[in-house]
């Protein structure tokens, strides 16, 4: 059977995404390949945010076409994701190498498409059309990468972590983004059918679920495979009638109920969508840890209005203190555009001082990128390049300092770690991550992987903690 390499680019749906496309090729009975450079097919999974996600992942296409092909002309290249859906059969005009454009509701259809390529059915295909009901189909795991089951069935799980796709689509319509057009209208999984996923996973030994989404706040509002009301109502409800709380804090709480479950984490929700019941969730749920990713994309009330954000900056303070009061120790998350069209250096400082204000874990800084029929193409006041660069250079440092504070602040103290295994940057290492998702590194072993370890951290590197082996207390 042939072999599959894909590379992914962008947020954590497009990983979830890749991940869904590599189980449903090796439940066909393809093998993951190592590298580009001995796969049978070579898939990139793409982004669309910013114009730089694009031109990486056409440079890496290029050159594939370039090295890959020379020396294997069997080879089957495809792009998938956000850039596949966007452009479509533009990328094959433009690249002839390309035999495969496959768009955000196609990923199911990988397998078969693959199978027409390699065996000459086809040449080329382009598929990015709209397919109602795909939302439900990204659902399949890869917990064991290409270990083969030992002689009694079982085989040891990598990931103590998984991500599930609850929802796909946005219907908010910032004028800066184009993932209404990459990922279409918002449509949501049943919380049935996310909790019965949700369940196997547990059952195979993850301890840990994020429930992802473009505009996880939003689930359940919109269409979608479940359209039924009552598809959306946890299996057993407490007294209070379900109709104050959100479809989403109603899946949280499902999901919450699931036995051997310890952790649930969600990304991204929307500030405008952040409710006192999910608010009050965090302080109800044991299981929701203490950590949110709330993208504030600017500290200026003028800008965020320019943007289509649906709040202010004073709503998005006074969520930050709320959550704060539900969880002091909260671990805060964010991201932010420097130099969106028309942003002065005024509009900038009301960003730096917000971070201030906020003090973030960490954020991560965007230079805005205009991108092909959002409203802020084609807006007056484009920011030049040198002044979005200066200011993400400015804004980075007033990040990092903050980042550094807050992480030094964690040294000396004992905190509660999950286990995932050994550290990308030193295999020799283990990493485990703080309920407020903080990475902590230790001298751990593969015995530890799965466990929630209490650690005392005695060293703060860059946005990295370090733990002391020495006085490891396991739970
Ligand atoms: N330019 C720069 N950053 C963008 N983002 C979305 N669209 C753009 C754009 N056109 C950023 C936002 C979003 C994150 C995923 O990407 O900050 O939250």
């Amino acid at each position: 059977m042939p072999s599959v390499f894909i590379k992914t680019y962008g947020c954590q749906m497009n990983e979830r995404d890749s991940e869904a496309v590599a189980a449903q090729l090796v439940a066909k009975g393809y093998t993951l390949a190592p590298s580009e450079t001995v796969a049978d097919v070579v898939l990139l999974n793409t982004c669309s945010v910013r114009d730089f996600a694009e031109k990486k992942a056409i440079g890496k296409m290029q050159n594939l076409a370039a090295d890959v092909r020379k020396n294997r002309p069997n080879v089957v290249l495809g792009f998938m994701g956000c850039m596949a859906q966007s452009r479509g059969q533009e990328l094959i005009d433009k690249l002839p190498d390309v035999d495969l454009v496959l768009g955000t509701q196609k990923f199911h259809h990988a397998a078969d498409y693959l199978d027409e390529i390699l065996t000459g059915h086809r040449d080329k295909i382009v598929d990015v059309a709209a397919e109602s009901g795909s939302e439900a189909t990204i659902r399949e795991h890869l917990l064991y990468g290409n270990i083969a089951r030992n002689g009694d069935g079982h085989r040891p799980p990598l990931q103590i972590t998984a991500y599930v796709s609850i929802m796909q689509g946005c219907n908010q319509r910032c004028t800066f983004c184009i993932v209404p057009d990459t990922r279409g209208e918002e449509r949501s999984r049943s919380i049935p059918d996310i909790v019965a996923e949700c369940r196997q996973l547990v059952s195979q030994g993850v301890k840990e679920i994020t429930l992802l989404g473009q505009i996880v706040t939003s689930y359940g509002k919109r269409g979608g495979s479940s359209r039924e009301p009552e598809n959306f109502l946890p299996s057993t409800l407490d007294a209070r009638p379900s109709t104050t709380k959100t479809p989403f804090v109603q899946l949280l709480e499902a999901v919450h109920e699931i036995e051997g479950l310890q952790r649930i984490r969600f990304t991204s929700p929307h500030p405008k969508g952040y409710g006192d019941d999910l608010i009050e969730a965090y302080a109800r749920l044991p299981k929701l840890v203490e950590s949110a990713h709330l993208p504030v994309q600017s500290g200026s009330d003028r800008v965020l209005k320019l943007m289509h954000r649906g709040y202010t900056r004073e709503r998005f303070l006074g969520l930050i203190k709320k959550l704060r009061r539900a969880r002091p120790d909260i671990g805060i998350t964010t991201d932010i555009i420097v130099g969106f069209p028309g942003e002065t250096e005024d509009d900038f400082e009301l960003t730096l001082s917000l971070a201030r204000e906020v003090e973030f874990d960490n954020a991560y800084l965007f230079k805005y990128s205009p991108r092909r029929d959002t409203p802020a193409a084609e807006m007056p006041d484009q920011v030049p390049l040198k002044i979005r660069e200066e200011r993400n250079h400015r804004l980075l440092e007033t990040i990092n300092e903050i980042g550094k504070r807050k992480y030094d602040a964690f040294v000396g103290r004992r905190t509660q770690i999950l286990v995932e295994g050994p550290s990308r940057k030193n295999p020799a290492r283990m990493t485990g991550r703080t309920r407020c998702n903080k990475i902590v590194v230790f001298e751990g072993s593969e015995r530890h992987r799965g466990q929630l370890l209490d650690v005392k951290i005695t060293r703060a590197g860059s946005f990295t903690l370090y733990g002391d082996p020495a006085i490891l207390g396991e739970d």
